[in-house]
């Protein structure tokens, strides 16, 4: 079922603090590959060989060889913020209210977008830190094992900065802090098969008796627990949806 227009109208009335979550989805249509589709990226890599802490250990070269692909692959020039990237950027923009991004991709699709209000709860595929000092810096090339830390010098302790399969994910105080407090949760583009962000749903209709709506190729694993729900590409149903937000 879609937002009914009179519950639009009551949110922005009341300037309601808007939470959105993004994951893989909202990013196919600019040429990235999703993570669970049968052409995703785990139909061609075992999770457990190059997104956990214990693959870094033992095979650190397939770990950034693995990441080295992807970070090349973000400075395709046909890779671009599409208009569903764009469409949240002028949400945050014109919304009368707060609106907190929050996305589970290491793309930088939403920044180059324009959102600003962006939680990367997963990390940033161009950024690295070191494991033995607080270096956190942007890293737009490859990386390797013996590469030294510009910060300590120390080398084999450049590591990619995303959060990896048993790690915690980021921000999470001010994300929780947001979705307690929201009027509308808005899903968009992933299959909700990972904790914690496949929880924020329940979260934010428990405790702050929030709107929830899901927009997605299809539903989702979590697909019942949302009020309202539109199924399609992302390209289609976010602008839509925004443009009935801001009652264009
Ligand atoms: N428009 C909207 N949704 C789409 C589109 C599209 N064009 N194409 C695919 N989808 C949907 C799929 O139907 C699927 O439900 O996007 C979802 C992508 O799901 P996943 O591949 O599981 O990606 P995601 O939910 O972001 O994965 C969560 O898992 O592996 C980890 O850390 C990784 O952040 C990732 C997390």
């Amino acid at each position: 079922m879609p937002l009914r227009p009179d519950l639009i109208d009551i949110l922005r009335d009341e300037n309601a603090p808007i939470v959105i979550l993004t994951g893989a989805g909202i990013s196919k249509e600019s040429g990235l590959h999703t993570f669970r589709d049968p052409d995703g990226i785990w139909a061609r890599y075992d999770i457990s060989e190059v997104a956990t802490p214990e693959a870094f250990v033992s095979n650190p070269d397939l770990v950034h060889h693995f990441y080295n692909d992807r970070r090349a692959g973000l400075h395709d020039p046909d890779v671009q913020p599409n208009a569903a990237h764009l469409a949240l950027a002028r949400l945050e923009g014109e919304w009368p209210g707060d609106v907190l991004l929050v996305t589970q991709n290491i793309d930088d699709l939403h920044g180059r977008a324009g959102s600003k209000n962006l939680i990367h709860m997963h990390g940033e595929l161009l950024k690295i830190r070191c494991i033995h000092c607080d270096l956190l810096t942007d890293w737009p090339g490859d990386l390797a094992k013996e590469t030294p830390c510009p910060s300590c010098g120390k080398p084999g302790g450049l590591r990619p900065h995303v959060v990896w399969f048993g790690e915690m994910p980021l921000e999470m105080e001010r994300i929780y802090a947001a979705l307690g407090d929201c009027g509308l949760f808005i899903s968009i583009g992933t299959s909700g098969n990972v904790y914690p962000a496949a929880g924020f749903v329940q979260v934010a209709h428990e405790e702050a008796g929030a709107e929830t709506v899901e927009l997605n190729l299809e539903p989702s694993s979590g697909a019942t627990l949302f009020d309202h729900s539109r199924y399609g590409p992302a390209t289609e149903l976010v602008p839509t949806f925004v443009s009935a937000l801001l009652g264009d």
